[in-house]
């Protein structure tokens, strides 16, 4: 049997195999190279991607539904607080509104590329969100509501991070941005809280 048939017949053989102990040099795995030359329905994704594909795809979908719940909130939020005590603190809910749709549509980029299905269905977006939902009339409420989002987005995020490690680079790094901006969300929103 050759390498390249092996690979592709062997699910255990998910990973660029000189990672694997015992084998201290640098080189590259032909046989997942010969395999990359095959399969192309599956576009971009090639056999490093191991077995994981499928829990990134997961993990993504449930990211994508929580930037989508935290666009309506934040969008909520702008159209209610404007004209009350601050309409710069309004704008700027417009402003996270609009990140938050960015993210959620780069998430749903990515899950396309690693030949996943983008889950927008409408009826369990807030069951598969990690962030609430708020309707607040109170701008401070508001606030606090939209700091609790961000923190539980920045921890799951984190996490996300932690466990791609360097198992899909392009997702991780996508991931690492988006982190950053929901930490300068959450840095603006605690400014804001007075009480
Ligand atoms: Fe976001
Ligand atoms: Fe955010």
């Amino acid at each position: 049997m050759k390498g390249s048939e092996k690979t592709m017949n062997n699910p255990s053989v998910g990973t660029v195999r000189n990672l694997h102990e015992g084998d201290s040099r640098l080189r590259l795995d032909e046989a997942a190279l010969d395999a990359a030359k095959r399969s192309l329905e599956k576009g971009a994704v090639t056999p490093s991607y191991g077995p994981w594909r499928e829990d990134i795809i997961a993990l993504l979908n449930g990211a994508l539904a929580t930037e989508i719940v935290c666009t309506l909130r934040y969008k909520r939020h702008y159209f209610t607080a404007k004209g009350v005590a601050s309409p710069a603190i309004a704008n700027e809910f417009l402003v996270h509104a609009n990140e938050e749709t960015a993210h959620a549509d780069q998430i749903a980029e990515r899950i396309v590329q690693l030949g996943g299905e983008p889950d927008f269905a409408p009826s369990t977006l807030l069951e598969r969100s990690r962030a609430d939902y708020d309707d607040s009339a109170d701008l401070q409420a508001m606030i606090r509501a939209n700091l609790i989002a961000e923190r539980v987005a920045i921890e799951a995020y984190g996490q996300m991070i932690a466990l791609i490690g360097d198992k899909d680079s392009t997702t991780r790094r996508m991931l690492e941005q988006i982190l950053s901006q929901e930490q300068e969300h959450a840095d603006e929103l605690s400014d804001w809280l007075t009480d």
